[in-house]
């Protein structure tokens, strides 16, 4: 079941109007192909281990659990702040777990969706107790800031959730499906990394193209968890997408039959934060009283790989 969530920032917002000055865009632009009024850039200082151990100790404080009982991290991240160790054992230590196991996965947007899916296989096998999941990117730090038709959509952020094991009842992930089409490799990719070119690269899309290709995606995995799961858009509480675009988020919605007041958006304020956008939103929607004990929420997301996935979680 899902035990608590918390969420960590960087301190700085980033208007559209502050990156028009920048870059050859407009607010206008930016708000309507895609929601996004800012987002939040980290600064120095500021990275995706900071983040995260600060998302996963407001986690575990919600949950009132100790550090000590997790047995179990992961962290999805494509930004890490270093080629290895993972940023999951580096949070780890930073809260000063020494027990258990802790490993990063990789599916870009989509990573929060399959580390969520692995933490609770590994739940359900009986072999760990207590698990921190947690979605951490710094993408601000892979954008071409001369690319105006990427950086405008990503920003910086965290997000943590406490998973525990429990007998019986319904509680925690009824339904999953986790999806990968390496075939899309080239409209969503990173131009460089340790093996290529030595460096960390920089983000590449084709932004039309991924739209496309979005809806179809999602909406096909939903239904899928919603087969499984036996039920009907109309049964659930909330809907946690993936916040790349809010004409993105509408269309599924729509295509689902899901009530846009059962939507929660937080890409106007947090732009795209890659695997961190769904546990940002779930904390919003926890903090400001929308998510309670009982409620059925689905997430969703896709990403580079492509990648894409959807859970339904009974909170
Ligand atoms: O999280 C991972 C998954 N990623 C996504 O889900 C992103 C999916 N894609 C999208 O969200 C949208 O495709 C974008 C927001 C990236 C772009 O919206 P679009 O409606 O698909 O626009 P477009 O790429 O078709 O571009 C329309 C026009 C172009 O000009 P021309 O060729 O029509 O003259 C672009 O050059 O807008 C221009 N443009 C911009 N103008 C002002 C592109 N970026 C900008 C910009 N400011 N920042």
């Amino acid at each position: 079941m899902v035990r608590g969530v918390g969420a960590c920032l960087p301190e700085r917002a980033v208007t559209n109007v502050e990156l028009a000055s920048r870059v050859d865009t407009s607010d206008d632009w930016i708000v309507q192909r895609t929601g996004i009024k800012q987002r939040y850039i980290a600064g120095d200082g500021e990275t995706t281990v900071s983040l995260g151990t600060r998302a996963a100790a407001r986690a575990l404080a919600s949950a009132g659990i100790a550090a000590a009982d997790i047995d179990l991290i992961i962290v999805a991240t494509s930004t890490p702040d270093h080629t290895f160790p993972s940023s999951a054992s580096e949070i780890q230590a930073a809260l000063g777990i020494t027990q258990g196991v802790a490993f990063d996965l990789q599916a870009v947007c989509s990573g929060f969706v399959f580390a969520v899916t692995t933490a609770d296989k590994f739940l359900t096998s009986g072999s760990h107790k207590r698990a921190l999941v947690i979605g951490a990117e710094t993408f601000s730090r892979l954008l071409d800031w001369e690319d105006r038709t990427t950086c405008v959509l990503f920003g910086d952020g965290a997000g943590a959730m406490v998973l525990e094991a429990v007998e019986g009842g319904e509680a925690g992930v009824i339904a999953s499906k986790l999806r990968s089409d390496g075939r899309h490799r080239d409209k969503l990719y990173v131009d460089g990394g340790p093996s290529t070119t030595g460096t960390v690269g920089h983000l590449r899309m084709e932004g039309r193209e991924v739209f496309k290709h979005a809806v179809g995606m999602v909406t096909d995995v939903i239904k899928a968890c919603f087969a499984e799961a036996g039920i009907t858009a109309e049964d659930i509480d909330w809907f946690v997408p993936h916040q790349a675009n809010r004409r993105i988020i509408d269309a599924s919605a729509d295509k689902l039959g899901i009530a846009r007041e059962k939507v929660v958006i937080t890409v106007d304020v947090h732009g795209n934060t890659s695997a961190a956008s769904i546990p940002l939103a779930l904390d919003a929607a926890v903090a400001d009283g929308r998510i309670k004990p009982g409620d059925l929420v689905m997430i969703e997301a896709m990403g580079g790989g492509f990648t894409w996935g959807a859970a339904l979680i009974r909170w």
